[in-house]
């Protein structure tokens, strides 16, 4: 029995079908991604876990207690949300207590649980002001520390960093990654930021429109991607696709150009002779070289350690990460070479990974 079951769940609103089904098994200990686009009804399945809704049809269990009608206050869970809200009439240091005094838990330790939280927040100096007094980032904060100032059986974070600048972002993605290690309270976290994704999750959940597209490792999710949405949707920039069809023969062909294969690829092909194929390349794969594909340089992105360079081919435009530096100017004709290895193919038709 995982610490959290989700089963066949199914919610719609009127007659219109927001969740379309859900299943997801989350091992006790584990932290949960749940990722996609906006609208793929994320809040509304953590909404559903929580208490503050209810499924259709289907089940939640928490541990071996079926859940699915019970009141949010009978889950033991703590959550923080997209629109969190404190109590206004409260301090600060109220505010991240409250749960802890509900409890009946004694003065001395919830006065050391507020403290010890609002140091890891970076918010001691702000203990004794009201919510109006601070600003967006300061309150996301506070709506955290009310939150992880409790124990309870299950965290649910539905995108709390979104409102933090980047640096106290990443701060935090690290804090809330320590107290994970810390404490193994199993955990739900919604986000569509795809690097807290991949460097929280002991598991990612990708949605889309409703639908659990992808349940895997991050390391699953990025090396083997289940379907094309997927693979763009995870890793950034996107990977390349470049639209090919198999011949007759061995080959896989785009524009006139032959696509390197792997032995295994070519066998999974078998299946697939003239078909619409899509060949992926992530822009890591590619590389700048004497030989190879040609190209125009259209585009140069330096982000500092790495830049993105945009290359027009005649298999399309496609994007190159190289770490550092590029040299060559914009304009410039250049080769791009690959390994088979890290090509990815999805049926054309179905979008589904065939090798
Ligand atoms: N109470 C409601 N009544 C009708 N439709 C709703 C209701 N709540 C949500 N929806 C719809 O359900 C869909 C999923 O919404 P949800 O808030 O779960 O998306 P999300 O994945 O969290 O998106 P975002 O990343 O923008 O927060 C949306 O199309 C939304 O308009
Ligand atoms: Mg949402």
């Amino acid at each position: 029995m995982g610490a959290l079951s989700i089963r066949q769940v199914r919610k719609a609103y009127h007659s219109i079908e927001i969740l379309k089904g859900i299943d997801l098994e989350v091992e006790a200990g584990e932290f949960l991604i749940l990722v996609g686009p906006s609208g793929c009804g994320k809040s509304t399945l953590l909404a559903m876990i929580a208490g503050l809704d209810h499924p259709t049809s289907g089940s939640i269990h928490i541990g071996d207690r079926d859940v699915t009608h019970a009141l949010p206050k009978d889950r033991d869970i703590a959550m923080v949300f997209q629109s969190y809200a404190l109590y206004p009439n409260m301090t600060v240091a109220d505010n991240i207590g409250f749960a802890l005094e509900m409890r009946k838990v004694p003065k001395a330790e919830r006065q050391a649980a507020i403290a010890r939280v609002a140091k890891m927040l970076q918010i001691e100096h702000l203990l004794d002001r009201r919510p109006a007094q601070l600003s967006g980032g300061q309150r996301q904060r506070v709506a955290m520390g009310r939150a992880l100032a409790r124990n309870p059986k299950l965290f649910l974070f539905d995108e709390p960093l979104s409102n933090l600048d980047a640096k106290l972002r990443v701060e935090m993605r690290a804090e809330i990654k320590l107290l994970h290690q810390r404490t193994r309270t199993t955990t739900v976290y919604v986000t569509h930021d795809q690097v807290e994704a991949m460097t929280l999750g002991d598991r990612i959940a990708v949605m889309r429109d409703g639908q659990v597209q992808q349940f895997g490792t991050p390391e699953d999710i990025y090396s083997r991607p289940a379907n094309r949405f997927v693979a763009e949707f995870i890793g950034s920039p996107a990977m390349n696709f470049i639209e090919a069809s198999r011949t007759g023969s061995e080959e896989l062909q785009a524009h006139g150009w032959s696509l390197a294969l792997t032995p295994g690829q070519q066998q999974a092909l078998q299946a697939h002779a003239g078909q619409a194929i899509s060949y992926g390349l992530r822009p890591e794969a590619l590389q700048f070289s004497d030989h190879g594909l040609p190209g125009e340089l259209g585009m140069v992105e330096p982000t500092g350690p790495e830049t993105y360079a945009l290359v027009d081919t005649p298999l399309g435009r496609l994007t190159v990460r190289v770490p550092g530096k590029v040299t060559q100017r914009v304009g410039e004709r250049v080769h791009l070479t690959w390994s088979a290895e890290h090509s990815h193919l999805f049926d054309g038709q179905t979008e589904l990974r065939i090798a």
